[in-house]
């Protein structure tokens, strides 16, 4: 939903950012997406650039309220025709496709019934999951379940700052996070079941890793610690009151077949959720650590060891967003996850907005973003060369995109979109990832 746009044409369903982006003040600049960057009849276009910039692999989603309108039953026939098309083209380009199955745009019907605190919630995704793995498993072999459950939810469902836009109580919170991970594990079932060839599974999750302030062990130890423990979310300077933001409640279950029992604590109802039944639903077999990557706090080892924040220098640098710029994320984050989850790691976001415009000569120049690469991608290699395992890495994004809440106001791309014209220019940075991509990160 972020580039497509036309999220009604062809009879597409509503989805549950309609009634959000009606409401003034939901979105900054009082945009909707029903532009974005009209991908919906671009998609070749784009799919150039990619060849031209040696990209291998695209990551995008299906839209749920497109190809089915009501959430169940009767799909729609052109929207599955469409990712059709763009299956096609991304294949004959050379470009392996990576599906997400479920990326925000959830249709408005199933909220009405309750959303995810339908008892039937799981078994929805898991029907839609079945019948787009069904309909594009032979061509498309790498399936992602759910974006960032953890945004979604955390968002959603406790912050209210994005839809269906609640404020939940732990038990509920606890509810709804519960059915998406039984979601999830149905969803994997659903698509294995539908391949019609092998087929690679796995859940982008918005990670919150911490990094250590020194290389010296007990710093290493209180970062591993903050990354991993329920309780210390508030180690987070971003939302440190939301409790739905950290890692270990939603992937110790994925990976390891159980809730982090500390968190019994802020959830104590999900002890009975926890189910042997259900907690072996949602620890399917999955290929890859899945898990979006931008920003990340330091902290180091207090007296008692314990972790503790250091905060940002005032003067460090940041994005457009106000995001910091930690490069050193890409090489811990990968390393803390493969040591607790032991899965090879799939980078599937990780990029910066900045304020980017057209110069006097017609480019875009943002040697920033060129930067950030440099470092960030730098980082990742460090971990490869001490045998961190990865499975590959996606830059956030392509093009310039819809950012939700923030509208058209931060341009994450590579490319840049003009919203006056819809004209593409490819801005400096993505020459260099070019490079990066043809030498295989030597160029580094
Ligand atoms: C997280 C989300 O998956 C994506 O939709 C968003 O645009 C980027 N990260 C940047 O915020």
């Amino acid at each position: 939903m972020q580039v497509e746009g036309s999220p009604y044409a062809d009879g597409g369903g509503r989805s549950i950012w309609a009634a959000y982006e009606a409401v003034s003040g939901n979105i900054k600049d009082g945009s909707t997406n029903w532009v974005a960057d009209d991908e919906y009849h671009r998609y070749a276009e784009d799919i150039g650039h990619m060849s031209e910039l040696d990209i291998n692999a695209y990551r995008f989603s299906i839209s749920w309220p497109r190809v089915l309108p009501q959430g169940k039953g009767q799909p729609n026939e052109a929207a599955l025709a469409y990712y059709d098309k763009l299956i096609d083209a991304l294949l004959a380009a050379k470009i392996t496709p990576f599906v997400t199955v479920y990326h925000f745009d959830y249709p408005d019907a199933l909220q009405q019934q309750g959303g995810w605190l339908n008892a039937d919630s799981s078994k929805w995704l898991a029907d839609y999951a079945h019948l787009v793995a069904s309909r594009f498993s032979d061509r498309v072999s790498n399936w992602l379940t759910i974006n960032e459950p953890n945004i979604l939810w955390g968002f959603g469902a406790e912050a209210g700052a994005m839809p269906p836009a609640l404020k939940l109580e732990s038990a509920q919170l606890a509810q709804g996070c519960h059915n998406l991970l039984l979601g999830h594990g149905r969803s994997v079932q659903a698509i294995r079941a539908a391949a019609k060839k092998p087929v690679k599974v796995g859940l982008p999750f918005a990670g919150t890793l911490s990094l250590p302030a020194s290389n010296s062990a007990q710093d290493i130890a209180a970062a591993r610690n903050a990354s991993f423990s329920v309780e210390k979310r508030a180690i987070i300077p971003l939302q440190p009151a939301m409790i739905m933001m950290n890692n270990s409640w939603w992937l110790d279950p994925i990976y390891l077949g159980h809730y982090p029992t500390e968190g019994y604590k802020l959830f104590p109802s999900a002890e009975k959720l926890a189910t042997p039944a259900d907690m072996r639903l949602i620890h399917q077999p999955v290929d890859y650590c899945a898990i979006n990557l931008y920003f990340a706090p330091t902290v180091k080892a207090g007296a008692d060891g314990k972790p503790e924040l250091v905060p940002d220098s005032p003067n460090a640098p940041r994005s457009h967003y106000g995001w910091a710029i930690t490069p050193e994320l890409l090489y811990w984050a990968p390393k803390f996850l493969a040591e607790r989850y032991k899965k090879p790691v799939l980078i599937t976001e990780n990029g910066i907005s900045l304020a980017d415009a057209p110069a006097a000569d017609g480019k875009v120049h943002d040697p920033q973003r060129t930067a950030f690469l440099n470092s960030y991608l730098g980082a990742f290699k460090r971990a490869h060369q001490e045998g961190v395992p990865l499975a590959g890495y996606f830059h956030w994004s392509l093009l310039d995109n819809w950012e939700f809440s923030q509208g058209y106001l931060e341009r994450f791309g590579l490319i840049y979109v003009d919203r006056n014209t819809q004209k593409r220019i490819v801005k400096d940075s993505a020459f260099r990832y070019k490079e990066i991509i043809q030498t295989n990160g030597a160029s580094l």
